[in-house]
């Protein structure tokens, strides 16, 4: 895919990063990111960070826009995206063994909706690695630092019944790097992934989670917020049904939304029919309505990570306005460029009282 290549730059990289496949420009794009970052060469797409510091489950977020998961599946290009301004970034999906996901082609741009459809399947390079990257990584470095999030999942031969037993493999990993973590079970493109969303399986897995928290709590010295990932394809029934269990494993918080399976709104487009989740403009009102069911659900002062087609800096004000606390993007910067990261960070610090 395109994108994140310096804001100076991006105007010219992008016709000819939408003139090769998508998966193809967006492995160009990082590639350049993990070469340059750390460089003299990163000036070109570094951005002041806007200033809008806010604590969020007990962290200190210096402003409130984060990169999505999913970008930097294997955190090569951390501090990158910590030049560009986000005020965290999410890293991940990791699952405990390297595996190659689905076969290519799997990414696909809808550019007539500002949209993107992926199934890659959680296609990584393993736990060991990302965690060798994460610790290289030298972004703490910076006086105020960006936080960091890492997003765990399962891998695909792993029988759903043992799911659970990923998640605590790559909590364990991860826990000493994160600022939080991230319990991811709303992919589209990992089978039956998504059903451990459903009341007991939620419940059964949370549960082990809170518990191998605990453990790591006291062995590291620190309790490290855990946030649960959900997907926008839920009615108000079902997000109340998750509203509770989180609350009662005591969970952080909560993230929403990952890609839809709908696509009405983009029915009759060229790749609308391909298999996988949809991005972009088209999950903005699905995952605000999440957002907001979720917000109903939970009451004030739990936190809401909102996430789904923030393409400029009002969609980013709907979904404070929706009940998030945070926002991330990942679509809109392929079509956007890394200024939507200063332009929706600016808005936002506009709306504190
Ligand atoms: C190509 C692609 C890969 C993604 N991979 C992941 C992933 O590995 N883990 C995850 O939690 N979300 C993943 N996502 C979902 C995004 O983090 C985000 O929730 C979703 O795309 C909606 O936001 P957006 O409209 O700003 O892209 C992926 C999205 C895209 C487009």
């Amino acid at each position: 895919m395109s994108l994140l290549l310096p804001s100076s730059l991006y105007g010219l990289a992008r016709p000819f990063l939408f003139g090769v496949d998508a998966e193809r420009a967006h492995e160009v794009t990082l590639d350049a990111l993990a070469r340059t970052q750390n460089t003299p060469l990163a000036a070109l797409y570094g951005a002041p960070r806007v200033a809008d510091p806010v604590d969020v489950a007990g962290l200190a977020f210096p402003n409130r826009v984060g990169l999505a998961a999913g970008l930097d599946k294997n955190a090569r290009c951390i501090d990158a995206f910590a030049a560009m301004g986000f005020g965290f970034a999410e890293v991940g999906t990791v699952t405990p063994k390297a595996q190659p996901g689905n076969p290519k082609p799997r990414m696909f741009r809808l550019p007539e909706r500002e949209a993107l459809i992926n199934r890659l399947g959680f296609n990584n390079e393993g736990l060991e690695a990302f965690v060798a990257n994460v610790k290289r990584a030298r972004f703490r470095n910076d006086a105020k630092p960006m936080l960091l999030g890492l997003n765990i999942g399962k891998n695909a031969a792993t029988p759903i019944e043992r799911a659970v037993d990923d998640y605590l493999l790559c909590l364990t990993g991860v826990y000493p790097h994160a600022d939080y973590a991230t319990i991811n079970i709303s992919s589209p493109n990992t089978a039956g992934l998504r059903s451990l969303q459903s009341d007991e399986a939620l419940d059964g897995l949370l549960g082990a989670i809170a518990d191998k928290r605990e453990v790591l709590a006291s062995r590291h010295g620190r309790r490290v917020p855990l946030f649960v990932k959900i997907a926008p394809d839920l009615d108000a029934d079902q997000v109340a049904v998750i509203a509770a269990t989180l609350k009662r494993h005591g969970m952080d918080g909560v993230i929403a939304t990952n890609t839809t399976l709908a696509r009405d709104a983009v029915a009759g487009l060229h790749h609308a029919e391909e298999t996988g989740g949809l991005s972009g403009r088209p999950v903005r009102e699905a995952s605000n309505r999440v957002i907001a069911a979720l917000r109903a659900s939970l009451g004030g002062g739990y936190p809401i990570i909102g996430v789904g087609g923030i393409l400029s800096a009002a969609d980013a004000e709907a979904k404070v306005a929706a009940g998030a606390d945070l926002v991330q993007l990942y679509t809109g910067l392929i079509y956007r460029g890394p200024k939507l990261v200063r332009q929706a960070a600016e808005a936002l610090r506009a709306r504190r009282p």
